[in-house]
């Protein structure tokens, strides 16, 4: 028979993403709804290590939902790789009295809570926060929506200096091995070029484009490129190889970094969070564990982490098609 859950545990883990706090608030929200204590460990997994918590309650959230970054702080854990590290963070939750966690973040903080959940007693549910979008077992992360809107923004921004003084720019943006913003942001941006970590396009198809653009009478171009691109440059590199090859052009760089993390979360994060958490806990109420909530067709779902962490989480590569033929 399933533990009575008393008490949930909440925390946020690995790259921050808008719309953690709105997931954090509807964690505490939902326990409170439920008649649930909820405490909330600061700097994820670490804080669990230390024992680094707070009690929260309905009005411990109050007015955190458009703030961007996370109020319980978010770090990568060294310490939860190793068999002591956990073994001090299960033993915490016990000394407290946490029947449950609800972790927020990425692929890395599922795959820890998945080694967690097998080594302890422990029900956990995932909640997938990262910009990155790089989760198979959903078609939307928290942050994410949030990220391609400050990237379009951005870019919207370089445009207008880009073609006043007709100048080819490289805009790089987050993504190590994901390239969903690039993709999506290209396509929304109008982008000449976009360079994605799941496909090489190679250095000679860029002349060529670039060549053809000039051909045919722009006089500036944008080239979106995702900081974990395979085609062996990188950003900095790529702006000075096309200006020793194409001297017609003025190359110039500007590399967004960690700005597309921060910021107020557009409405589609906040929804997104509050609809990820009430599930997360209602599923721990119901006795459920060791899963990922997700989004997919706009039905919240429940997905095994093994699952949920599958490689190939389907980059749309029909957009690269798409933005060929509208860079003509
Ligand atoms: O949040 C995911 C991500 O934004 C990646 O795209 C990026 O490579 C990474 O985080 C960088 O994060 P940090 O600076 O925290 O190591």
């Amino acid at each position: 028979m399933a533990k009575e859950i008393r008490t949930i545990g909440v925390m946020t883990s690995g790259g921050d993403a808008p719309g953690m706090n709105a997931a954090i608030r509807a964690v505490a929200r939902a326990c409170a709804y439920y008649n649930v204590k909820c405490i909330g460990f600061y700097r994820g997994y670490q804080g669990m290590i230390e024992g680094d918590y707070c009690e929260m309650n309905a009005r411990s959230v109050r007015n955190i939902i458009s703030r961007g970054g996370t109020i319980l702080k978010s770090a990568r854990s060294q310490e939860f790789r190793d068999v002591e590290g956990r073994k001090k963070a299960a033993n915490n939750l016990k000394k407290i009295g946490v029947d449950a966690m609800i972790l927020i973040g990425g692929d890395g903080t599922f795959r820890g809570g998945e080694i967690f959940s097998k080594e302890y007693d422990i029900p956990v549910i995932g909640v997938p926060g990262t910009i990155d979008n790089d989760i198979a077992g959903t078609n939307f992360t928290i942050g994410y929506d949030t990220a391609l809107n400050t990237v379009i923004d951005a870019i919207d921004k370089i445009r207008d200096t880009a073609s006043s003084h007709d100048r080819l720019f490289f805009v790089e943006v987050m993504g190590r091995d994901a390239g969903f913003i690039a993709l999506n942001t290209g396509v929304g941006a109008g982008a000449e070029e976009i360079l994605i970590p799941e496909e090489d396009l190679g250095l000679d198809r860029l002349l060529e484009s670039l060549k053809r653009s000039k051909r045919s009478g722009k006089s500036s171009s944008i080239v979106v490129v995702s900081e974990g691109d395979k085609i062996g440059k990188n950003v900095y590199e790529l702006a000075d190889y096309i200006s020793e090859n194409l001297p017609d052009y003025e190359a110039k760089v500007t590399v967004l970094g960690h700005m597309q993390r921060g910021g107020s979360p557009t409405c589609f994060d906040r929804t997104l969070a509050s609809r990820f958490c009430v599930k997360a806990v209602e599923l721990l109420l119901d006795g459920q564990q060791n899963v990922m909530v997700g989004i997919i067709n706009n039905k919240i779902t429940a997905t095994s982490f093994e699952e949920g962490l599958k490689e190939g989480y389907g980059i749309n590569k029909e957009l690269l098609r798409i933005s060929d033929i509208l860079s003509t």
